[in-house]
């Protein structure tokens, strides 16, 4: 659950306006040529970039190296870019770099550095779940060495995160993400292979009350990770020894957390022909394993998702987790039509925001069901949803209208000389905040009474989303 948040944060953070830019409109926007560049960077399919650090988060040595790998960097920017992207880069390679590994000065937020290192850092987020996918398939030994390399692109994308202002408030995840990657690499985790691997007998666990600890279903899996995690400790201490259940409760959490995850997708197509599927009307519309879950659990599974606990103790029940799921299909599809709108100048009701406000609505409802999402993520998604409904209002018309006409401001002594429209988060702030009397006379000189309604309070959201 809290990737797609992530993702659907990603994209909301850009719409509030304060980042609204109009884009520098002669510069040629290289953007798929550079995530194909980094998706090829991070895949390793060129020999020669294993010679330099094109990614590194050191923006001195990603410089250097992509100067003195030109010819290695080419060659791959000649098969991500189309040629006239590649005309642009070949000509003016230097620029191109720049671009890439220099923060602008003023910290704008706005300049294709930062929409560039999101890229980069949406792209090792990628190879990260592609590679994990396929070593840890293999139950690598501890301190294998491309488990190390995993956790060491780990570290990285964090670090890649959190100097992005194209992300915030989104660590939460990383962390756990992260963490994930770091227990592949734990007596924990290598006990839990070698069970799989050796299969002992446990029939004499009486922890157990008869269940199978090996039946593969997920639903199984996660309750030997929750409810009866005591008898799987016991049942790791005594096949492994003690240092396999070292930080035993923080591995059971995550574990059960990433099946969750792992499988959102999965459940989500449950879900949606559970009915179909038990009924056997649709039974080619299920997976194998799908059907066998439903076939086998299917009474427990229905309970789970229609039966709301009684007395709610903890929000760990399966009820929450399953139905939850219902409110991240509104949040992805708020989020595919925030992308294109991002830079546009809207005016008020317009059809394609009202949609988005509506849309916001559904979500907010979909989530305030107790136990549905947490405290983190609720705030995270309201937090969001209000820079949409921002977004309506005449004051953000009349802001993304005065940045679009850029009148002349000079006869304003109160601007003290700055630049009205500049983006510098300091002049940002300053401008919603401590001289926000002056904001107000301008907006309400240049767009009507209107724009000044509940300003105090729009402003105050303002200085504080940037
Ligand atoms: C836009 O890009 C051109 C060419 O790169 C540059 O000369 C100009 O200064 C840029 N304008 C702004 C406002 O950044
Ligand atoms: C890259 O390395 C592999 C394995 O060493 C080799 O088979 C392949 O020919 C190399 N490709 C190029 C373009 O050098
Ligand atoms: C980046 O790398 C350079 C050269 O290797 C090094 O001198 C510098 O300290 C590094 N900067 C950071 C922030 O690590
Ligand atoms: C793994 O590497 C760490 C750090 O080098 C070392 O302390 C640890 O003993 C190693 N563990 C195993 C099982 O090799
Ligand atoms: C926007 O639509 C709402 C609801 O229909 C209406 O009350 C409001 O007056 C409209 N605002 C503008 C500025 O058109």
């Amino acid at each position: 659950i809290s990737n797609s948040i992530m993702i659907f944060l990603l994209f909301l953070i850009s719409f509030s306006f304060g980042n609204a830019a109009s884009i520098n409109k002669t510069e040629t926007d290289l953007s798929t040529c550079v995530k194909e560049f980094y998706t090829a960077v991070y895949s390793e399919n060129y020999n020669c970039t294993s010679q330099y650090n094109f990614a590194s988060n050191n923006e001195t040595v990603a410089q250097k190296s992509l100067i003195s790998g030109k010819s290695c960097a080419l060659e791959i920017l000649g098969k991500a870019c189309t040629q006239s992207q590649f005309t642009e880069i070949f000509s003016k390679f230097e620029n191109f770099v720049k671009s890439l590994t220099t923060e602008p000065k003023d910290k704008n937020c706005i300049d294709s550095y930062y929409k560039y290192n999101a890229l980069k850092c949406m792209e090792s987020l990628n190879s990260l779940g592609e590679k994990s996918k396929l070593i840890l398939q293999m139950q690598p030994k501890i301190n294998d060495s491309r488990v190390l390399k995993l956790i060491d692109q780990c570290e990285g994308f964090k670090t890649c995160m959190s100097s992005n202002c194209y992300y915030f408030k989104t660590e939460v995840s990383i962390v756990s993400f992260c963490e994930t990657v770091k227990m592949s690499n734990s007596e924990f985790k290598a006990c839990e292979w070698k069970i799989e691997r050796e299969s002992p007998d446990l029939s004499e666990y009486e922890c157990l009350e008869g269940d199978d600890f090996y039946d593969p279903a997920i639903l199984n899996k996660y309750r030997f990770y929750t409810k009866m995690k005591d008898c799987t400790k016991e049942i790791m201490m005594d096949i492994c020894g003690e240092k396999a259940v070292v930080g035993f409760e923080k591995y059971a959490e995550l574990s059960a957390d990433f099946l969750i995850k792992k499988n959102a997708k999965g459940y989500v197509g449950v879900f949606k022909f559970a009915k179909s599927c038990f009924l056997e009307v649709a039974k080619p519309e299920c997976s194998s394993s799908q059907y066998n879950l439903l076939s086998t659990k299917y009474d427990d599974f229905l309970k789970m998702i229609t039966e709301e606990p009684k007395s709610v103790t903890s929000c760990e029940s399966f009820y929450f987790k399953y139905n939850s799921m219902k409110c991240i299909p509104i949040m992805m599809d708020i989020t595919h039509k925030v992308v294109p709108l991002a830079q546009k100048h809207l005016k008020v009701n317009d059809s394609r925001l009202v949609a988005l406000v509506d849309s916001c609505d559904l979500v907010k409802a979909c989530m305030s069901p107790l136990c549905f999402f947490n405290d983190i993520e609720k705030s995270m998604i309201t937090e969001a949803c209000n820079a949409i409904e921002l977004r309506n209002t005449k004051f953000s018309e009349c802001i993304s209208e005065i940045q679009k006409e850029s009148p002349d401001l000079s006869e304003y002594k109160c601007l003290k000389g700055v630049d009205f429209n500049s983006k510098e988060p300091t002049i940002q702030i300053d401008k919603f905040s401590k001289n926000k009397a002056c904001t107000k006379q301008i907006m309400e000189d240049f767009c009507g009474k209107e724009a000044v309604e509940n300003f105090d309070e729009y402003a105050e959201i303002t200085a504080e989303k940037v």
